[in-house]
């Protein structure tokens, strides 16, 4: 006889769980002082942790990655960007379906040039790895997160995640990745977001064609860029903050030669000049975002110029003890 259904052993549905340890992670956002785009191509940056990061919590259920500030949940198997991002990450860190979904919630704006996808992408590796009951090091983080910026931005130095996993301020290359640096006391930036979402991809790619279109004059500017962060780097070693604004202000000029400004910015910047700031410029992938400024004992009235004509501000600061 055979059994009818009702008598057959009956399955019921597990849902994968979560080890034991799942708890939510968190990682920095950041802001490049000096250097970026040149960092594409080897020169060193300059660039500091935010205290505002992104969290992302396990949440019971699917494998589903959800954003609910991009009114987003994906599936690792899906083909949107953060699909594809989330499945890199899962493929560096060899792990085939997570034992759960999880939840992002930002701290920062997002497309700002505040590094919030990379930030994105370290506190998803730092979530996974509790949620899978695996110990992930620095290293895995690393790989992870580059994965994951390659998706997002293709041509990736690599800055964005190496500040969002190390956190501090420091120098980074693409040789030597990040290396802290002693900031004898925390540098106070004033951040304006232009309102124009950044554009870091076609920015990337804009440098490269004029890189093949003018190479003597392209390098030229990516070494003076060179020279600048290491003035600024002296600058702040001796706290020298006149010097340090200055190297902005002229680290600035070449990135709107090298066409990765935009109206917007330049119009943040000249705001910010007027308003007492020793100097501004973009940070970034550019094309949009933010802009900083350093305005020692002017930052309210950089933030009030810049509130004035509509922009979002505040007031971070990076370095020592920040
Ligand atoms: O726009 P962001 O925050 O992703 O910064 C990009 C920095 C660039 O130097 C323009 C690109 C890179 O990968 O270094």
């Amino acid at each position: 006889m055979t059994p009818r259904a009702a008598d057959a052993p009956q399955k019921t549905p597990t849902q994968p769980r979560a080890a034991a340890g799942a708890r939510a992670a968190f990682a920095p956002g950041k802001v490049i002082l000096l250097g970026e785009h040149a960092v594409v191509y080897g020169v060193p940056a300059l660039a500091g942790a935010l205290a505002a990061g992104v969290r992302v919590k396990p949440a019971p259920g699917a494998p589903t990655l959800c954003v609910p500030a991009w009114g987003l949940a994906v599936d690792p198997a899906e083909a949107p960007p953060l699909a594809r991002a989330y499945r890199a990450i899962l493929e560096a860190l060899a792990i085939e379906r997570p034992p759960c979904g999880f939840e992002v919630e930002f701290e920062l704006p997002t497309g700002a040039g505040l590094g919030s996808s990379a930030a994105l992408s370290v506190a998803l590796v730092r979530a996974l790895g509790p949620a899978c009951g695996r110990s992930l090091e620095r290293a895995d983080e690393l790989r992870a997160a580059m994965a994951a910026e390659s998706v997002f931005h293709g041509r990736a130095s690599g800055i964005d995640h190496a500040v969002a996993a190390h956190g501090g301020f420091g120098r980074f290359t693409r040789k030597d990745g990040f290396q802290p640096l002693p900031a004898p006391r925390p540098i106070r930036l004033v951040v304006g977001h232009t309102g124009r979402a950044r554009d870091t991809q076609g920015r990337v790619m804009r440098v490269a064609e004029i890189e093949r279109e003018r190479p003597d004059e392209t390098r030229l500017r990516f070494a003076a860029i060179g020279a600048l962060v290491e003035r600024a780097e002296r600058a702040i070693g001796s706290g020298d903050l006149d010097e340090l604004g200055a190297a902005m202000n002229e680290n600035q000029r070449e990135l709107e030669a090298l066409e990765v400004s935009c109206p917007e910015i330049e119009a943040l910047c000249r705001e910010a000049r007027g308003a007492g700031a020793l100097g501004a410029k973009l940070t970034g992938g550019g094309g949009g975002g933010c802009v900083i400024a350093l305005a020692p004992d002017r930052e309210e009235a950089v933030l009030a110029a810049w509130r004035g004509a509509g922009h979002e501000a505040f007031v971070t600061a990076v370095g020592a003890g920040a």
